[in-house]
């Protein structure tokens, strides 16, 4: 008995050594099957617990909830995404256009609708920042809040109306549907300073990340979001001085594909768009917050393409692989912006940047995530906001 007590000891103990060692090959094995391929996905913190509190607790601001609206308007979600629909229907450069719009808002002060305010006489306004020169939507903005306050007036916020009509973009685009919060509310004041500061299209991958990072992006996520390129258009004024003259170089881009050099020279290389690139090199330079305002330009058509001549980011045509087209170009070395093209300048990003290229769906989940982050930026309740009843100027 006693030898069998004895034996089942150390049979017991033999199992639990194999077990141990079969776990650390399993780790070890994860290990190396990480570095090669993506780690598995997480719910970024912001979406499972939102903002700190003054005792560093996570809750979530007042008011701010899913379904907000059931009950004060419950058609808010519908009107916008029909209005959306619509819209897009007879003119698809709408939703490059509501896209832009909300990562401009979010990242500056937060997603309060602040980029949407006119400047007045004793104000300045977000839309005179050199990176918002060119944002376009704020007409489509004003006819979806006409719709929404027709059914249920003084209740939905612009706010709420930005980062819902860019979700309704990014789904009529063909990329992912995403669940948002609803209950934000429109701040009373933006920040030029900080509109300036708006990442730049001339920035290393590591300014990118360092701009990033602090919004509480993680590397990953930024690689993601910069997806968001798969659509609208670039103005050649942003990326002329890669194919004619590259920091002052006089010659191109070498991290440029030599065929897509022609494309894009032969698309680029007019008067116009050598005389816009000026502009746009304010726009890169340190100092243009110094320099004098512009007006802004409100329309998602006023940026005409015979003064400025762009390049359709969805140049195989639109809808096909929202996200790995973008991705693909990158590899192929045919980014237009700089900043795109950056993304492929080191190992860690180029991994993400090959997943994204060959896996649609993964693109697609992270893509919903990292965007459901951006539209939960700082959200602002009730106490300190309001809802605005025009969404270009304060109550
Ligand atoms: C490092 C960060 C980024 C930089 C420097 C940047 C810069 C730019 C520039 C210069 C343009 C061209 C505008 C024009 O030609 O009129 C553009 C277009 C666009 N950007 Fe970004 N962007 C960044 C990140 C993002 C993010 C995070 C999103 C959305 C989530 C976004 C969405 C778009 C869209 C949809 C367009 C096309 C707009 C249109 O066709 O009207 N961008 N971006």
């Amino acid at each position: 008995m006693d030898f069998t007590r004895k034996l089942s000891f150390v049979v017991f103990i033999l199992c639990v050594l194999i077990s141990l060692k079969k776990k650390q090959a399993d780790i070890n094995r994860r290990g190396c099957v990480a570095s090669d391929s993506p780690p598995p996905l997480q719910a970024p913190p912001s979406h499972r617990k939102l903002q700190q509190n003054d005792g560093g607790e996570n809750v979530l601001p007042e008011g701010i909830r899913y379904d907000y609206y059931n009950e004060s308007c419950p058609s808010a979600e519908q009107i916008i995404r029909s209005t959306v629909q619509e819209l897009y229907e007879f003119r698809p450069d709408v939703a490059p256009a509501l896209l832009r719009l909300a990562f401009h808002d979010c990242f500056v002060k937060g997603c309060d609708a602040s980029i949407l305010l006119d400047p007045t006489n004793s104000t300045a306004s977000e839309k005179e920042a050199f990176p918002n020169q060119s944002l376009r939507g704020f007409d489509v903005i004003d006819i979806i809040k006409s719709e929404v306050e027709e059914a249920c007036p003084g209740v939905v916020s612009c706010a709420d109306i930005v980062v819902l009509a860019a979700r309704e973009s990014v789904l009529v685009a063909g990329g992912p549907f995403y669940p948002l919060l609803t209950g934000r509310k429109d701040n009373k004041e933006g920040s030029l300073d900080e509109a300036n500061r708006l990442p730049s299209p001339q920035d290393h991958l590591y300014e990118t990340l360092h701009k990033f990072q602090p919004k509480g992006f993680t590397e990953r996520e930024t690689i993601t979001l910069l997806g968001a390129h798969s659509v609208g258009t670039i103005h050649c004024s942003f990326f002329n001085e890669r194919l004619f003259n590259f920091k002052g170089s006089n010659a191109p881009d070498p991290s440029i594909d030599a065929e897509f050099l022609g494309v894009l020279r032969s698309k680029c290389n007019s008067s116009h768009s050598r005389s816009a690139s000026q502009s746009a090199s304010a726009y890169y330079s340190p100092y243009y917050s110094s320099s004098p305002s512009l007006s802004p330009s409100p329309s998602p058509t006023e940026n005409s393409s015979s003064q400025n001549p762009g390049m359709k980011m969805d140049y195989e045509g639109p809808r096909k692989d929202f996200g790995t087209l973008y991705y693909r170009s990158l590899l192929q070395r045919k980014g237009l912006l700089f900043v795109d093209q950056q993304l492929t300048s080191m190992a860690e990003a180029q991994v993400w940047v090959q997943a994204y290229a060959s896996d649609l769906s993964l693109f697609k989940r992270d893509f919903g995530l990292a965007m459901m982050k951006l539209s939960n930026l700082h959200l602002l309740n009730a106490s300190v906001g309001e809802v605005r009843l025009n969404c270009r100027k304060v109550n």
